[in-house]
């Protein structure tokens, strides 16, 4: 909607007159795209005042620390939702009743197989590669395998490829764990929930029974719901990008999981783990506050801080629950936790952090329980894949039904002017 304008005066005192445009909630959007046809460009580099979209998915005000998933607070999700209810909601827009919920889950319990050639792709990669290399190459080659339905301008089609990939994606994931400590694959069980299935084919082997532990189960779940989505992250606008140029939905899933991977974005719930080793017991916070707040040192405190939220990250306080949870399940007593709690103390009591609003994000405690589950540290991103890929299909699918334009941004060129070439090559 758009009743509000504002003027930009050029400096030949020409006046430009944009949109005002309002969302339901949210932050006013000046639409810029009349400047184009003056001769002039906006920057903004890393996007920190440009919406790149309209998006009807997710809503988060950063300030006030809240997520909405179309309309629903995330704190209510983890708590009387389950994973596949809320992919359903992400991507349909509604709540399912338990009709449609059933016709949903047993569509996508029923495509958990991957096709057995692609067994034999993984034998291709080396057993010590990490796991996000395996789960980037594999979904991508997806699409070499299921070209029956790869036109995305058929709505039958998108439809069909978002099913298979969120029925496939965890057998994926787990096969990466498998081939990475040499042990056989192991199928989908269809009695299971999404997230139980995940945990057998994790931990199951052809010589015992394994049964999922009903905690773990709901941890599981409630990781894959915090996880689900988060509107225009790095990842999202990198399938969204990928998919304005009509690519095929599997090569843009895996351009997400390529952008995931990185340490200021799903890369940090690994990266966090490995700090709070390395800072091992409490009497070692303070050195590590000191360089995270060394502008000279590039250390920074991982699983601190977030582009948009300025406040507690809502899906932390979930999570920080969740833990603590899984560790009186478990009967641990994580020596990491009581670092984490206490690095989590000195951070938030210190103003370096609190001037600069720097709260603990979804990841600080994510890493904690998955290790704690016997998950080992180079899994979390792909864990984090697997459950956002609801999202990025969500995304992707929205742009398709709403039409696109291919993204294209412009620059501000700082480079040589026009100058002639001679070569210094023998000829
Ligand atoms: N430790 C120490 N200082 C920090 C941190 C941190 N984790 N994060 C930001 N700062 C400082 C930064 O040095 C800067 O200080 P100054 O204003 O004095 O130069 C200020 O805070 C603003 O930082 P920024 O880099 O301009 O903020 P950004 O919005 O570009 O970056 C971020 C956001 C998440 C990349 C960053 O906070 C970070 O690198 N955090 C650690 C990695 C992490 O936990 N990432 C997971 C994000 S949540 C999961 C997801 O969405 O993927």
């Amino acid at each position: 909607m758009t009743d509000k304008k504002v003027t930009l005066t050029l400096q030949d005192n020409t006046a430009v007159e944009l949109d005002v445009m309002h969302g339901t909630l949210g932050q006013d959007v000046v639409d810029v795209r009349a400047l184009g046809n003056k001769g002039l460009f906006t920057f903004d580099p890393g996007f920190t005042s440009t919406a790149s979209c309209e998006s009807k998915i997710t809503f988060i005000d950063g300030d006030e620390g809240i997520l909405l998933h179309r309309g629903f607070p995330i704190d209510q999700l983890a708590t009387h939702s389950n994973y596949l209810e809320v992919c359903y909601i992400l991507l349909n827009g509604e709540a399912p009743t338990q009709e449609q919920f059933e016709e949903f889950r047993v569509t996508v319990t029923r495509h958990t197989m991957i096709h057995e050639q692609i067994t034999r792709l993984f034998h291709g990669f080396r057993r010590d590669s990490h796991p996000m290399a395996v789960m980037c190459g594999v979904t991508g080659a997806l699409a070499a395998f299921y070209h029956d339905s790869l036109d995305v301008n058929i709505e039958r089609h998108r439809e069909i490829a978002a099913f298979r990939l969120l029925s496939k994606m965890p057998t994926m994931a787990a096969m990466c764990y498998k081939y990475s400590i040499g042990q056989p694959f192991v199928y989908p069980r269809n009695d299971l929930s999404y997230a139980g299935n995940f945990l057998h084919m994790m931990f199951a082997t052809p010589c015992e029974e394994y049964k999922v532990n009903p905690v773990l189960e709901r941890a599981m779940d409630r990781i894959l719901i915090l996880h689900a989505d988060h509107e225009q992250n790095a990842s999202t606008s990198t399938v969204r990008t990928a998919g304005s140029s009509g690519a095929n939905p599997f090569a843009c899933i895996a351009a997400g999981i390529a952008s995931l991977w990185g340490p200021a974005h799903g890369g940090a719930n690994e990266a966090t783990l490995r700090m709070l080793e390395e800072i091992s017991t409490v009497d070692h916070i303070p050195e590590f506050v000191r360089r995270a707040k060394d502008k000279n040192d590039s250390f920074r405190l991982m699983g601190f801080g977030h582009r948009v939220y300025k406040n507690y990250d809502p899906r932390a306080t979930v999570m920080r629950e969740t833990c603590h949870e899984v560790l009186n399940e478990l009967g641990m007593k994580d020596d990491l936790l009581e670092v984490a709690m206490e690095l989590e103390h000195i951070a938030l009591n210190d103003p370096y952090f609190i001037e600069r609003k720097l709260y603990p994000n979804v990841d600080f405690y994510s890493g904690i329980i998955l290790k704690a589950m016997g998950i080992p540290s180079s899994m979390f991103t792909v864990i984090f894949a697997m459950a956002r890929t609801v999202g990025w299909i969500a995304h992707w699918k929205e742009m398709h039904d709403e039409g696109m334009k291919i993204a294209r941004p412009r620059q501000l060129y700082t480079g040589y002017t026009e100058r002639p070439f001679t070569s210094a090559l023998k000829k």
